[in-house]
């Protein structure tokens, strides 16, 4: 029997996985890993919570969000390479659009690497649109920085 795809809320039990999923994205693109105590004190600060998506039994993907007053932060989107292209960032992303919209904000903003096709189609395809850029905004360990693409979506 095939077990279906779950998402939850990220929890304090969930730390490890959450920062090795994390990494298993990021660390690819030259950034740093974070720890399960980044884990922990960026879920715990005000207005930030989490999901994790499982498919199959298995950690698929993460979205991480802050909500503050009207304006939200996509803090961090990721999902597992072999999870990918699967639709599972869309499912993601359109949970944190409800939840945020639900929790008041009007604004979705968020930085993606200039480099990142990937992402940035994902976005532009959700309804994202660019509001501005912030250069050498990734920092990638002996490497130059990344420029950040800033995307907004309108919630109202
Ligand atoms: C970007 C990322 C989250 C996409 O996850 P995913 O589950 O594969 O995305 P989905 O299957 O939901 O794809 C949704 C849309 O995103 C775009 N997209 C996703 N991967 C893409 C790729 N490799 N190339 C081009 N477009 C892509 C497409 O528009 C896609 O729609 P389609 O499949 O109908 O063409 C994933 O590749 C990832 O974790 N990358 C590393 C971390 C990262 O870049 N996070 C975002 C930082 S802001």
């Amino acid at each position: 029997m095939t077990r279906p795809a779950v998402l939850c809320r990220l929890g304090a039990l969930d730390l490890d996985r959450a920062a090795a999923l994390h990494a298993e994205a990021f660390v690819p693109f030259g950034e740093r890993a974070w720890t399960r105590q980044d884990m922990a004190e960026l879920l715990a600060s005000p207005g930030v919570a989490g999901l994790l998506l499982q498919v199959e039994g298995a950690d698929a993907g993460l979205a991480i969000c802050r909500v503050v007053a009207d304006e939200a932060e996509l803090i961090t989107l990721a999902v597992r390479p072999a999870h990918r292209r699967r639709g599972a960032a869309r499912r993601l992303l359109a949970v944190v659009i409800d939840d945020v919209r639900a929790a008041g904000a009007k604004t979705l903003f968020l930085e993606v690497a200039a480099d990142n096709p990937a992402a940035q189609a994902l976005y532009k395809t959700t309804g994202f649109r660019i509001a501005g850029s912030r250069p050498a905004y990734f920092r990638r360990g002996g490497g130059p920085a990344a420029d950040a693409v800033v995307m907004r979506l309108d919630l109202s």
